[in-house]
């Protein structure tokens, strides 16, 4: 008897392809797939290596605000970090309490200023310049500071958030006067935040950035939590390891063990690690042309649908869901919208690809529908969730162009509606 055939090395396969293959066929494409049991596993897997800390876990939403999502997140009791007014009132409708969010809008508007203390969610503060208008706005209110320490790191120059050139936080040569500033004006520093930059394998800098965090903390008699933020990465590529949990408990334990001692709290809040790998993108295959050496496998989707390959020069595997033993062909996949960095993946190996195949890319829970727009006018896809029970449903439906044209002149002028 002969098994499956082997999956090539060159190649990243979906965990549950049938599944894939089930929702195509009932939700038609393009549609974004997310599966319950991987964002549980990555959850348990922190709580584990982080089990003698009691590290306080944070979802920061940005990454994927699927109400599917969120759900699953509020039943595992995580908490949320919210970066403006619209992502803290989806926290707030799907259940979480206004002491679960922790407001990290960056450079605040007044109007966010007053959303935050309308709901009593935490605000952190990360503009030096902002703090009087608190004063003034929350008059006595408990404050996180975020602050940028200058370890920056990241998978790209866009996503490093801790430096100089970094816009993000206070740095030091401010910290002292913003310090001095909020408590002159009755502001209490209760925690320091810090979050270095995005999609880390590497354990270092974190670990670097929360000794420096800590040493912070340590001198400040008011703080009772740090927040060392989000940051963790995960293996897009074939060949690439998962960020060794082990390895940053272990870096990390001198620093915690500090903190403990003074009855500092330890809070994180990833994003991508939770939710990325849960996430699955499905194209159908409109057209397959050939110019020259390469092969363009064109998809009803595109940039306007996962925008990380254009902005960042992101990888995701890419897996033909309709002929998984085809034989490997060098492809460029590319989307629909008008412009030419508009691709999934360039010459990249995949099972040969026919007219109304399915494409499933893979690894974009994190950073695809969030980011997501309708440039070109092209509907956003559906989103499909799929429990632990197995029980797959439709999380949001896609619009479909009518509806997508129809909203539009709604918010034109009312007198050019047609009905
Ligand atoms: N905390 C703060 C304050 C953040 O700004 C972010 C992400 C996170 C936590 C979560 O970071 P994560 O654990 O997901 O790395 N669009 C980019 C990523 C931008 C990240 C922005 N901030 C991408 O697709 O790679």
């Amino acid at each position: 008897m002969t098994g499956p055939a082997p999956i090539p090395s060159q190649l990243k396969a979906p965990r549950y392809p049938d599944v894939l293959q089930h929702v195509a066929r009932t939700q038609g494409t393009p549609t974004y797939v997310y599966f319950e049991r991987t964002i549980r596993d990555q959850i348990a897997a922190l709580r584990t290596a982080f089990e003698p800390w009691g590290v306080r876990l944070l979802y920061a939403m940005k990454a994927n605000s699927n109400v599917d999502i969120l759900r699953t997140v509020l039943a595992e009791r995580v908490a949320i970090d919210a970066v403006s007014p619209a992502e803290g009132a989806l926290a707030l409708l799907v259940g979480f309490r206004p002491e679960e969010i922790f407001f990290s809008a960056n450079n605040m508007s007044t109007a966010d200023i007053e959303w935050a203390a309308a709901k009593g969610v935490t605000l952190n503060v990360g503009e030096d310049g902002s703090l009087d208008r608190i004063a003034d706005l929350v008059p006595g209110s408990e404050i996180s500071l975020r602050v940028n320490l200058e370890v920056g790191a990241g998978h790209h120059a866009h996503v490093v958030t801790g430096g100089r050139r970094s816009k993000f936080g206070i740095v030091g040569d401010a910290l002292d006067a913003a310090i001095t500033l909020a408590e002159s004006r009755g502001l209490t520093v209760v925690g320091l935040h810090q979050h270095i930059g995005s999609g880390n394998l590497d354990v270092n800098p974190m670990i670097n950035s929360v000794e420096r965090l800590a040493t912070l903390a340590l001198k400040m008699p008011t703080v009772r939590f740090v927040n060392f933020g989000g940051g963790l990465g995960v293996p897009y590529e074939p060949g690439q390891s998962e960020v060794d949990l082990h390895a940053l408990a272990n870096g990390l334990a001198p620093s915690f063990s500090r903190l403990v001692e003074r009855g500092i709290g330890l809070w994180m809040e990833p994003g991508r690690f939770l939710v990325a790998e849960s996430g699955v993108l499905l194209a159908e295959v409109a057209d397959v042309k050939r110019r020259g050496d390469v092969s363009f496998a064109g998809t009803n989707s595109g940039m306007g649908h996962l925008v990380r390959p254009a902005l960042y020069g992101a990888y995701h595997a890419i897996w033909n869901v309709s002929n998984p033993t085809g034989k490997l062909e060098a492809y460029d996949v590319v989307g629909n919208i008008c412009e030419s960095g508009d691709f999934f993946g360039r010459d990249r190996l995949v099972q040969h690809i026919r007219r109304g195949d399915i494409l499933a890319i893979l690894d974009t829970g994190a950073y695809g529908m969030s980011m997501a727009s309708e440039y070109n006018l092209r509907p956003l896809p559906a989103e499909v969730f799929v429990e632990d029970s197995g029980q797959v449903r439709l999380s949001r439906a896609r619009e479909d162009d009518e509806m997508v044209a129809a909203r539009y002149l709604h918010h034109f002028r009312p007198e050019l509606r047609t009905n």
